[in-house]
């Protein structure tokens, strides 16, 4: 498939190159240029870009970009793209780690449902939740025991069904995550956030989520994540 990533960090260079090694024909974007990209772009099998070519490269693009960054991205980025493109968000709100307050978010919007209305376009959110570490290492192939699952969340059947099909051809057991308007089952706070579970597992854990709690759980996981930066840092200045 042709295949835009906007975002060429962490997650976007690892799907990339997931992507490429399968025989997808990947265009990959960042804020710099696709002058920053060449090397990254020349290693991994992809073409480097610009955000707007990304936008347009292929049957489905990926947003691998902050959140916060979603509101600087070009306006009308997907006006001359076709109706029928697939648009990935793997993107995660975190506001006192990255991102500072997005309001309509803290009001109760979906991560991703905020993130479609930015960009005009309903999205499919997949990929959130799994670190980068274990998206880079943990793909297997269907029916290896202990394979990691991954939740698939959006309104259209059929878009839904080609991402959840991207998902297994990565290494991974996809889980259906209902609409878009459930998406908030695999969002930082919740028992299905980065924890490596097989299928069943996941089902359960996206099954007995608590929305009521998302808020607070994403703040204790943030401020853990402080702690651990601060420790490190301080051990690293003495
Ligand atoms: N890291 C993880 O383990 C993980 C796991 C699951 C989901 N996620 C989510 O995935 C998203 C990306 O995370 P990451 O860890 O890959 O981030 P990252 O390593 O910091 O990379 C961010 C990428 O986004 C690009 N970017 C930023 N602003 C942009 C803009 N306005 N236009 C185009 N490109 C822009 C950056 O390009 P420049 O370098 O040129 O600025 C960079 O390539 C986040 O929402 C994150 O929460 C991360």
């Amino acid at each position: 498939m042709r295949i835009g990533i906007i975002g060429a960090g962490s997650m976007g260079g690892i799907l990339a190159r997931h992507l490429a090694k399968r025989g997808h024909h990947v265009a990959i974007a960042n804020s710099r240029g696709p002058e920053s990209l060449t090397a990254l772009a020349a290693e991994i099998g992809a073409t480097p870009v610009s955000v707007v070519n990304a936008a347009q490269a292929g049957e489905i693009v990926i947003l691998a970009i902050p959140t916060n960054a979603v509101a600087d991205l070009p306006k009308a980025l997907f006006a001359n793209a076709p109706g029928s493109v697939v648009v990935i968000d793997i993107g995660n709100y975190h506001p006192e780690l990255r991102d500072g307050r997005i309001a309509a978010i803290d009001r109760g919007m979906l991560d991703s449902q905020w993130v479609a209305q930015q960009i005009g376009r309903p999205v499919i959110k997949a990929f959130n939740n799994i670190f980068a570490k274990s998206l880079l290492e943990k793909g297997a192939p269907k029916g290896t025991k202990g394979r990691i699952a991954l939740p698939v969340a959006g309104d259209s059947l059929d878009t839904k069904a080609a991402v959840l099909r991207l998902v297994d051809d990565l290494g991974f057991d996809p889980v259906d995550g209902g609409d878009l308007d459930n998406s908030w089952r695999q969002q930082p706070g919740t028992p299905a956030y980065c924890r490596d579970l097989e299928a069943a597992a996941l089902r359960r854990a996206l099954a007995e989520a608590d929305r009521s709690r998302i808020a607070e759980c994403r703040a204790e996981q943030e401020a853990r994540i402080k702690r651990q930066i601060a420790a490190l840092s301080g051990a690293e200045s003495l």
